[in-house]
């Protein structure tokens, strides 16, 4: 563990690919560890006096309520930070803003459109910068999954089928990503044109090498669903692509998870939504409540999982 810590130390959070199957881990026992300390009201300050930024250029409620309520709990602040508000929207290169928040900060969480904006802040700045959801990724959100699937299935992912219905986009690219690194079997079911990213794609691949994982694309939800232990679905028209929004419902139109899809899936099989969700469209709302209690157990471990991504970045 030792090890682990000083491993990540330093470090950023961009993409699961960029860390080992044992990082993982280690972040998801810390998360359990630390969701044990808050729910038996045990003080943990792994942070304390330490100041994180949220830089965001779209809207949120998860992920800026879990980071700042998580650096609260931490013993440091969270200071949000709007583009509006902030020169980087009057134009201010990223490159000075990276510079000129590393004086200050302790570590810069940032939410943007261009994965390439994450790539380059990071480059530039001097603090661990966590990426809370760009168009390409949102690896929080999986480690979160991860962790709210061992709770509900079992701690040992490795053999597990998630099946991802709907649109290939930063979701998909990250579970893939990380069902790769832990040994899960992936298969994504989307329309033609809706594929996740092919770069990704064929990291993964290398990524499930390594751990025997089985990644698989398909247009036909029946087959992703087969067997699954773990269907999960997002948004149809993801934050950017409003003026899309039509012609996205109408190609995406038959990859809802509803009950009738569910009955390919195993009989244990858990529904998971990263939220915010839109009954009727990429998931029916009766299966929406009938998992109402793993899909709010994600969203709760959105704040224990990042908990221990900025301890083990940002602790010393
Ligand atoms: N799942 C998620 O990232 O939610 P927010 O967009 O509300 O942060
Ligand atoms: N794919 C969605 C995820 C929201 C958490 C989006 O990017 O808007």
């Amino acid at each position: 563990m030792r090890e682990v810590w000083e491993l990540l130390k330093g470090k950023d959070l961009i993409s699961l690919h960029d860390l080992s199957t044992d990082e993982i881990e280690e972040i998801l026992s810390l998360g359990s560890e630390l969701k044990a300390l808050q729910k038996a009201g045990v003080q943990h300050h792994l942070l304390e006096g330490k100041t994180l930024g949220m830089i965001f250029e779209k809207a949120s409620t998860r992920t800026r309520v879990s980071f700042e309520t998580g650096m609260f709990q931490l013993g440091g602040q969270a200071l949000f930070l709007s583009d509006k508000e902030l020169q980087i929207g009057r134009g201010e290169p990223i490159e000075d803003t990276a510079r000129v928040m590393s004086r200050y900060l302790d570590g810069v969480m940032i939410r943007t459109f261009a994965h390439e904006n994450i790539l380059n802040f990071a480059k530039w700045a001097d603090v661990p910068v966590i990426n809370g959801l760009t168009d390409l990724l949102h690896p929080c959100q999986v480690l979160a999954d991860l962790m709210t699937i061992r709770e509900h299935l079992g701690k040992n992912l490795k053999g597990l089928k998630l099946a991802y219905i709907g649109d290939g986009n930063n979701m998909a690219n990250s579970l893939m990503y990380g069902c790769a690194k832990m040994g899960m079997n992936f298969m994504a079911a989307t329309p033609k044109g809706y594929e996740p990213d092919n770069e990704v794609f064929e990291n993964a691949k290398k990524d499930a090498k390594a751990t025997g994982s089985l990644l698989m694309l398909t247009h036909e939800p029946a087959d992703a669903a087969r067997d699954a232990d773990v269907l999960y679905t997002d948004v149809w028209v993801s934050m950017g692509e409003e003026a899309e929004r039509e012609k996205r419902r109408r190609d995406l139109a038959g990859y809802q998870i509803n009950r009738g899809i569910l009955q390919f899936a195993s009989k244990r099989a858990i529904v998971m939504h990263c939220l915010p969700a839109h009954r009727g469209e990429e998931i029916a709302a009766d299966v929406f409540e009938d998992n109402a209690d793993v899909i709010f157990d994600e969203a709760e471990n959105r704040l224990h999982a990042q908990k221990a991504v900025m301890a083990l970045l940002m602790g010393d």
